[in-house]
Parts: structure tokens; sequence; C-alpha cells
């Protein structure tokens, strides 16, 4: 049966491949194609924060009063990289390489931290302590992808 844990993380995966490769694009100075998996990219991450902030972490606070704390922290975090995201597509929008590739890299080392804070603590913890709401919970995510039209953008088809 699905886990609350594995709907997120597939996520990340799933964004991380995207944002690899936007940087190839980028490396090779394919702006047309560089924005266009950007932009998949910045889309995907947005969905999945907004999952975040709008179903799971209202629901972890619901839960337990521990939770109030990492996940702010995780709010704080998504609006850092939400700039970083910004100034990406500005640098696309410039053609400006060298600048887009030190953004990228500081946006990896924080998508790498983050999520591996989610992946180890925060969403083990969801399973744990949602155990009891889970089916809900994934319903909710699942009808919230659809409505954004998101679910239509399987792995395979890139
Ligand atoms: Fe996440």
């Amino acid at each position: 049966m699905e886990k609350i844990s594995d709907t997120f993380s597939s996520d990340h995966v799933r964004c991380d491949e995207l944002f690899f490769r936007s940087e190839e694009h980028v490396q090779r100075h394919e702006w047309w194609q560089a924005k266009e998996i950007l932009t998949r990219f910045i889309d995907e991450m947005n969905e999945h924060f907004l999952k975040e902030e709008s179903i799971l972490f209202p629901a972890l606070n619901e839960h337990s009063a521990n939770a109030a704390g990492p996940t702010q922290v995780m709010r704080l975090e998504h609006d850092d990289m939400r700039q970083l995201m910004q100034d990406m597509q500005s640098d696309i929008k410039k053609q400006d390489a060298d600048h887009f590739l030190g953004s990228s890299e500081t946006l990896m080392v924080m998508m790498r931290q983050h999520n591996t804070k989610e992946e180890n603590i925060l969403y083990p913890m969801a399973d744990n302590i949602l155990a009891g709401d889970q089916e809900k919970i994934l319903a909710h995510i699942h009808e919230h992808k659809e409505k954004r039209g998101i679910a239509k953008w399987n792995k395979n088809e890139y």
C-alpha cells in the first residue's frame, strides 16, 4: 500500500531529474530547451511545496506539537528555494550561463540538505503519526494533483 513518504519522495526524484536536465541544457547553451525544462522543474517544485504546505504540514501540526518547529523550518527553506528558482529563470532570459550555474549549484546543495531532512525525519514521522488518516491524506494529495493538471506529467513522458 502506498505510504505518504512514497508519494513525496517520488516527487523529489522527478524534480531532481528535471533539475539536472535543465543544467545540462544551460551548459550546452541550448536556451530554448533549458527554458522548457526549467519551467517544468519549477512547476513541479511549486506543486510539491504546495502539497506540503497546504496538506502535509498542517496535518502534522495538528497531530503533534513537536512538528511545528520542523515544518516552519521547511517553509522557510521553500522560500529560499523559490527565490533561487526565480533567479535561474531570469538568468535563462538573459542567457547568462555562469550566473545560472552558480545559482543552480546553490540550489542543488540546498535541495539535497532539505530533501534529506524530509526523507529521513519528516516523512517517516508523517507515516507514523498520520497512519490513521493516511488514506484520507493520500486521496487529498491525488485530488490536488489532478486539479492542477500535473498528474499528466508522468515520468515516462520525458
Ligand atoms: Fe519536499
